[in-house]
């Protein structure tokens, strides 16, 4: 039996039994036997989740990129690693070996060296999905820089946001990007930000749609001049086994984005275990995760547990519906997919659109189908198994968050038989706990509760960038000793489980998280806004969709109420993104709060849903006269 790599029921119990009997003895086998390291770890875990503090491999001594490429290149050099799907299909697709990358990055890693790049220092990645993207995370994690990637989709004041919070010194984008049909031009979005951010000292640009773009004197470069000219090779740099590899913006329900910090060894021991395993990958297989690299799925499950695991991992660029909707398939077609990794909200969108977009290409390559990002329903699950596993695939729901690093709550396909919308059972290692509200733990089966995790596993977020105090006070405090995910779950007869959405005030929209506060905070900028609250209201693809309750000032009143509308969703897309845009908003008189002042979003998000049979008791409210009105004048 092989610790690594799980193949039945009963070896998944057994390992399980072990992994949590004896947690150290089973990741230092793990690590030892399957990783590069420069020096061995002296200790191999020490924790505290009061501080909170954790430590894996302490004293070890690695580079990721090592891991990733270099070990690969004598026993597969000429194997793909990264297969490049461009959004256009008629452009034609590169195969980058596993050699060519070791190239790609380190005259990548050299070009930042140039640029006045050492260990430690923050790099932000604003650039589409084209080879670049994982190549720079690459060569910022060759020479020790921690990058920061921010999805390319977010508006100039979020990437300014992030870049000052890190204080990043360098910039990567693109001229622009192609985004189905529409080219996005990213680098005027850059150049706003950067209005805002004294801390970047260059901006490095590849070039993607050629068009005509402004360049800063002494501030940008084009990337590919500087790529030419640079060495071939590069020294990885020594890392401890701590040392941050990157930061990843991601919402909370209050105040500014959280950058997770994630650290080395931990993160690459997770990741590549939990890809193997997860995805059942065998050598010559190809992998597609149609995720985007500027969030965790993609830097987990694009970048580096596909590539520590010298797999062949598809990147594309595009959208799911262009030029039609069955790109997606064609894709798998082409590259003889093996594992195909997507969010619910995807499926959803595709199985509106009828299985006639299928049915045109052969998909008998899937071996293993996944889904994440959010709760699957039962509907888009069959709909999954029916029409692209052909019910021979097994469907891994994979649970897991930014914060985690890697998955925490799998299926291991062939093994663990599924159940839809159940997450089913533990990873290897992780020991989740339900908590009733008062704080105490609920055992046994058929039962539901707040999601904690009560034991540290390797890839787990180690602090928020900045902000040790946040940290501990979002995710340590809420239950002793335990680390709180923010979600609902329950735990079947047989101790599966099914994660039943966020208890927090994050909204998952189309597998995206987002936090009401700043959203609110937008909408509070715009002169004739008094004040508003944002909800989710399900959704039949996204899941769920924004819902705002807005109350003018009395210099709003009398204004039209379409007109303001756009004018607020305009906020929220410069200041956020297109992503946070309010499906409805409804102007009210007031909004329900409580003695306190505080907001009663519950009831709120009761009338979004129009679900106002148990309202409850809203005489204790400061303002009961408002919630008939906000009903009446529902949408
Ligand atoms: O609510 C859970 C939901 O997504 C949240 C994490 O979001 P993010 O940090 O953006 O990471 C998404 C990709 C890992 C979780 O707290 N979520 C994620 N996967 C699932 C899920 N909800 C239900 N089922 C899942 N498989």
């Amino acid at each position: 039996m092989s610790n690594y790599h799980i193949k039945h029921l009963e070896e998944y119990y057994q390992v399980y039994r072990k992994s949590v009997r004896n947690p150290e003895v089973f990741w230092e086998e793990i690590a030892e036997e399957h990783f590069m390291w420069r020096k061995k770890w002296d200790n191999v875990l020490s924790w505290d989740f009061t501080k909170p503090e954790v430590k894996w491999f302490e004293g070890g001594q690695l580079n990721i990129t090592e891991n990733c490429i270099d070990r690969h290149l004598h026993i597969r050099g000429d194997k793909t690693a990264i297969i490049f799907e461009p959004n256009n299909p008629e452009e034609e697709a590169q195969h980058i070996s596993y050699h060519d990358l070791h190239e790609k990055v380190c005259r990548f890693a050299n070009v930042l060296k140039e640029q006045g790049i050492q260990k430690g220092d923050r790099v932000c990645i604003y650039l589409p999905m084209i080879p670049e993207l994982a190549i720079s995370v690459l060569a910022c994690a060759r020479i020790g820089a921690i990058h920061s990637v921010v999805f390319a989709g977010f508006s100039s004041t979020a990437l300014s946001t992030r870049i000052n919070d890190a204080t990043c010194k360098m910039v990567i984008t693109s001229d622009g990007s192609y985004r189905g049909a529409k080219t996005i031009d990213l680098k005027g979005i850059v150049d706003e930000a950067l209005k805002d951010c004294t801390c970047v000292e260059s901006v490095l640009v590849a070039k993607r749609i050629n068009t005509e773009i402004h360049m800063e004197k002494g501030r940008d470069h084009w990337l590919q001049p500087l790529l030419d000219e640079a060495y071939t090779d590069c020294v990885p740099e020594i890392m401890n086994a701590e040392d941050p590899l990157f930061i990843l913006y991601t919402s909370g329900s209050t105040g500014k984005p959280k950058g997770m910090v994630h650290s080395t060894a931990g993160y690459m021991v997770y990741t590549a275990y939990t890809f193997k395993n997860v995805f059942q990958y065998l050598e010559n297989d190809v992998y597609w995760c149609t995720a985007d690299i500027g969030w965790i799925t993609g830097h987990s499950y694009i970048v580096y547990g596909p590539l520590c695991n010298g797999a062949t991992t598809v990147m594309f660029e595009g959208v799911p519906s262009y030029p039609d909707y069955g790109r997606f398939w064609e894709i798998v077609e082409k590259h003889k997919v093996n594992q195909f990794y997507t969010a619910p909200t995807a499926i959803r969108a595709l199985a509106k659109e009828g299985v006639e977009h299928l049915e045109k290409y052969d998909l008998s390559s899937i071996k293993v189908l996944g889904t994440v990002g959010e709760p699957i329903n039962e509907e888009a699950w069959h709909w999954y198994d029916d029409n692209v596993g052909k019910r021979k695939a097994p469907i891994v729901d994979t649970w897991w968050q930014t914060e985690t690093g890697g998955m925490m709550i799998t299926p291991i396909p062939f093994a663990t038989p599924t159940k839809p919308t159940y997450a089913t059972l533990p990873f290897i290692g992780i020991q989740p706990a339900l908590m009733d509200e008062n704080g105490h733990e609920i055992k046994g089966n058929q039962v539901d509760g707040r999601l904690c995790i009560k034991f540290p596993w390797p890839s787990m977020a180690r602090t928020i960038w900045g902000n040790h105090q946040r940290y501990k006070d979002t995710y340590f405090s809420a239950y002793e000793n335990k680390y709180f995910t923010g979600d609902g779950a329950l735990r079947d007869e047989v101790g599966y489980y099914r994660i039943t959405g966020r208890v927090d005030d994050v909204i998952i929209v189309s597998g995206h998280n987002l936090g009401t506060a700043p959203i609110e905070d937008a909408i509070n900028e715009h002169p004739a806004v008094a004040e508003s609250a944002i909800v989710g209201f399900p959704h039949d693809i996204k899941g769920n969709a924004l819902y705002g309750y807005v109350t003018l000032k009395e210099s709003g009143e009398g204004r039209n109420h379409d007109n303001l509308r756009k004018e607020i969703n305009q906020i929220i897309t410069e200041q956020i993104g297109p992503i946070a845009k309010l499906d409805k908003v409804q102007f009210t008189n007031g909004l329900p709060k409580t003695r306190s002042g505080k907001i009663m979003r519950r009831i709120l998000r009761k009338i979004a849903g129009k679900d106002i049979s148990n309202l409850g008791d809203t005489s204790t409210l400061l303002n009961p006269e408002v919630v008939q009105d906000i009903i009446d004048n529902a949408l």
